[in-house]
C-alpha cells in the first residue's frame, strides 16, 4: 500500500499519459511544489460558473501556493492532468483519506458505514474549456487505481454534487457512482451523495 510521504518522494510514479480524442496529449500526475504558478492559473481562469461548483478557498497565487504546501502534509491527494506540450495544468483530481463526522452521519442515515480503512472522497475540476469532452471520464480509471494503491476501495464524493450540476451528475452515473441520498446545504440548495464501489482486480493467478 502507498503513502502520501511515498507518493510526494517519487511522484511519477503514479504519472499516466492520455490522449483526449479532440485534444492535445495530457499527463495525469500528483501536483508537485514546482507547480505553483501553473496551479495559479488554473484556479485563476476558473469562470464563475466552475468556482460556484467546485468551490476552493481561494482562486490566486496564495491559494495555489497553500495547495502545493499542504503536500504530503495532511490527508489530501492532489493530482492534476497537465497539457503537452504546453506544461498548462487543465485539471485538479483532489482526493481526501479523511472522512468527515459529517459524511459518516449523512451516509449512516442511507445505510452505509464509512470507515477510514475502507473510503476516501473525491472532488474533480477541469478548466472551462476541457469541461464536457469525455476527459472526466478517461481519467476516472486512473483515479480508481490510485484510490486502489492507497488501500482504499470505496470513493465518495468530497461535498456531494450540487443537485443543479447535471453534467456532473450524469458524469459521475455514467462512471459507475451510485446515488446515496441528498442533504440541504447552508445556503439552502440541494446536493447529492453518490458512491463508487471499486470492484476487486481479477486474480492475476486465476483461471
Ligand atoms: C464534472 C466534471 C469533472 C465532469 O467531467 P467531464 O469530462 O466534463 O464529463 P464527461 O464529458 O466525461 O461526462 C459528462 C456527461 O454529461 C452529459 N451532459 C453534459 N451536459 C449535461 C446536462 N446539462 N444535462 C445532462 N447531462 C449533461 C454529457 O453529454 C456526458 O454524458 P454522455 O457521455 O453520456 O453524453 C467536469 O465537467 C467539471 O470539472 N465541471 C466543473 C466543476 C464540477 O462540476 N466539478 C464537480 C463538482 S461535484
Amino acid at each position: 500500500m502507498l503513502t502520501l510521504t511515498e507518493i510526494a518522494e517519487n511522484p511519477l510514479r503514479l504519472a499516466r499519459r492520455l490522449k483526449a480524442h479532440d485534444g492535445p496529449e495530457l499527463v495525469f500526475r500528483p501536483l508537485t511544489r514546482a507547480d505553483t504558478g501553473h496551479l495559479a492559473g488554473f484556479l485563476g481562469a476558473l469562470s464563475s460558473a466552475s468556482r460556484r461548483l467546485s468551490t476552493f478557498d481561494g482562486y490566486d497565487l496564495a491559494a495555489a501556493q497553500e495547495l502545493c504546501d499542504a503536500i504530503a502534509r495532511y490527508d489530501k491527494l492532489r493530482l492534476v492532468l497537465e497539457e503537452v506540450p504546453s506544461s498548462r495544468i487543465v485539471g485538479l483530481l483532489e482526493l481526501s483519506l479523511a472522512l468527515t463526522p459529517a459524511d459518516i452521519a449523512r451516509y449512516r442515515d442511507a445505510g452505509i458505514r464509512l470507515a477510514e480503512t475502507t473510503d476516501c472522497r473525491f472532488g474533480p475540476t477541469l478548466a472551462d474549456d476541457y469541461q464536457g469532452r469525455g476527459v472526466g471520464t478517461l481519467v476516472c480509471p486512473l483515479v480508481a487505481e490510485v484510490v486502489r494503491l492507497l488501500g482504499r476501495t470505496r470513493i465518495i464524493l468530497w461535498g456531494g454534487v450540487r443537485a443543479d450540476n447535471p453534467r456532473a451528475i450524469r458524469h459521475y452515473e455514467k462512471n459507475g457512482f451510485r446515488p446515496v441520498g441528498s442533504f440541504t446545504e447552508a445556503d439552502g440548495s440541494l446536493s447529492l451523495d453518490m458512491m463508487l464501489d471499486l470492484s476487486p482486480l481479477p486474480d492475476p493467478s486465476g483461471p
